[in-house]
């Protein structure tokens, strides 16, 4: 996972030397990491993630591996190479052992129930490693689970043998290119028992798909439980659109290649965010006039079509304004 967020408390921030760098999938390193001072590294939760400074005043996410037998004293986590993104993850894959590096201390939005009932656990991609350090959490506390992994090829499938090695028959692999198509989220969640939470981390599309599944089942979405792992990209079509802030009557111009955020937080307006991929709900935003073009992941079916609701860092408009609750 890779996201630019806000950076937190630097006083808290953990110094870090990695320990080994190890190219395990096509274009997936994953990295160990240990604290330069020898100190006790803060404890986390499965779900959780890190955030790494990769370049001045940005940080990416990404999330913390757990295996069972893992000692506490180092972090692991896994990078997919992204060649067209911002450079965070080519600063992460250019990192070799003795190599130090800034992280702020682990932050959990994506935490695993606390009941007793079976997980599903489906993951696309990169979106894989926070499920890996939930299966080892359900293996630990005897929870029934099975997940699902799903490659566009098996050079692409990181850590497919050894958590099959290791979780034995919990452990589906998918391969896009032998099946010759995507996971099928929709029979998965149609499959599972009615007590199941599931889990899903990936790409956008896919999560979509299982939000649907969901709904259809007409369960609790206290169940279902998802984090994305994709950054926004801009859609073909994109148009400029106008924003208006209800509290002071400014008129914004946000073009296409630009977000909501970027573009208030460059004329000076004071914006609380996080993730920046329409996935964690912070930066959600009353909508008093305007049609949203919804991209985030958070809101319901039904909270997207009634319009009153908006994610700034990732959704536009279908209106040639929009006027905000700000
Ligand atoms: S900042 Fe996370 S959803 Fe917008």
């Amino acid at each position: 996972m890779s996201h630019p967020g806000q950076p937190g408390d630097a006083a808290q921030a953990l110094e870090l030397e990695v320990i080994t760098s190890t190219e395990i999938a096509d274009p997936v390193r994953e990295l160990i990491l240990r604290p330069v001072n020898a100190a006790a590294l803060p404890a986390f939760g499965a779900g959780a993630h890190l955030r790494f400074l990769v370049a001045d005043g940005r940080w990416n996410a990404y999330s913390l591996i757990a295996l069972p037998g893992d000692d506490g004293r180092s972090y692991r986590i896994a990078v997919r190479r992204e060649d067209g993104g911002a450079g965070g993850s080519l600063a992460m894959h250019g990192l070799r052992t003795g190599d130090r590096i800034v992280a702020q201390p682990p932050r959990n939005d994506f935490p695993l129930d606390a009941g007793t009932g079976p997980a599903l656990l489906l993951a696309g991609g990169i979106g894989l490693t926070p499920l890996i350090s939930m299966a080892t959490a359900l293996a630990e506390r005897g929870r029934p689970f099975r997940l699902v992994m799903a490659a566009r090829t098996r050079a692409a499938a990181a850590y497919a043998d050894l958590l099959g090695d290791t979780f034995g028959e919990g452990i589906s692999l998918h391969l896009d290119d032998l099946v010759g198509g995507p996971m099928p989220v929709t029979d998965l969640i149609a499959d599972a028992a009615p007590d199941t939470h599931v889990y899903v981390c990936g790409p956008r599309p896919m999560i979509e798909a299982a939000r649907t599944a969901w709904a259809t089942r007409a369960l609790p979405d206290a169940q279902f439980h998802t984090e994305l792992f994709d950054a926004p990209q801009p859609e073909a079509g994109d148009q400029p659109f106008e924003v208006e802030l209800a509290s002071t009557g400014q008129i914004f111009i946000v073009p296409p290649g630009q977000t909501i955020i970027q573009v208030l937080e460059a004329g000076g307006v004071d914006l609380v965010y996080d993730c920046q991929r329409g996935d964690c709900g912070i930066c959600q935003t009353g909508v008093l006039e305007g049609t949203p073009d919804h991209r985030d992941v958070v809101l319901s079916p039904a909270e997207r079509a009634a319009g009153k609701l908006i994610h700034i860092c990732v959704s536009r408009a279908k209106s040639a304004r929009l006027k905000l609750d700000l």
